[in-house]
């Protein structure tokens, strides 16, 4: 990676998917070693927000599979993992952890239908450098009554008002509830935090 202020900040399709191109090799050392700690925090406050551990999970925008990972190794037996960088795919395809991944296309959901999918994941995705915050109102769309969609925002994202706004947005449009919300380390190596949220279809 270039540099931090490089990496958090808005970009266009083209630029992100570059980004991730390019740091495929590396990302696992680079986030290895500076503590990556929002996949386990995220796995974990879905298992006490009561997430079906027998029940199909989708780890959408997975990378390279460390948030599949990281549900795989708190019990949800069964993830699939998409993502719209063929290189981050290639790496989480070859961990062997997930029952299918596919690549998506950039603001589609693709073949998934509404419900599909009791408990959707977006780890580290929907953020400045990744996933535009529309995103949300996409992964919210694909929830069957009582499904769950835990996502993360790390500093950058919860100072940005584009995706605070959204976030905001998608609660006050009803039909969804934050069930649990919960500020800690993401990148302890960096001094950076995180916020998991999961929401629940009501
Ligand atoms: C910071 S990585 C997180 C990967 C993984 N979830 C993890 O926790 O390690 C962000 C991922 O989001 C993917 N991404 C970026 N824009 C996306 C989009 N519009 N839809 C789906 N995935 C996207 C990137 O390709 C990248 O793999």
């Amino acid at each position: 990676m270039s540099s931090d202020q490089d990496l958090w900040r808005m970009r266009s399709v083209e630029e992100t998917l570059q980004i991730y191109r390019d740091w495929a090799d590396a990302y696992d050392t680079d986030v290895g070693q500076w503590g990556y700690a929002t996949p386990g925090r995220l796995a974990m406050a879905l298992r006490m927000a009561g997430a079906a551990p027998a029940k199909p999970v989708l780890d959408f925008g997975c990378g390279t599979g460390l948030s599949g990972l990281a549900l795989k190794s708190v019990g949800f037996d069964i993830v699939d993992g998409t993502d719209v960088s063929p290189e981050m795919l290639a790496r989480a395809e070859a961990r062997g952890i997930y029952r299918q991944v596919w690549l998506g296309t950039p603001g589609s959901l693709g073949h998934i239908g509404r419900g599909d999918y009791a408990t959707i994941v977006a780890c580290g995705v929907v953020s400045l450098g990744a996933a535009p915050p529309e995103t949300l109102d996409m992964l919210v769309g694909a929830l069957g009554p009582a499904g769950m969609l835990a996502f993360s925002y790390n500093d950058a994202t919860l100072a940005d008002h584009a995706y605070m706004d959204r976030l905001a947005a998608v609660l006050a449009a009803g039909g969804v509830e934050k069930i649990a919300e919960d500020h800690g380390p993401h990148l302890p190596g960096k001094d950076m935090h995180s916020t998991v949220y999961i929401l629940q279809k009501t």
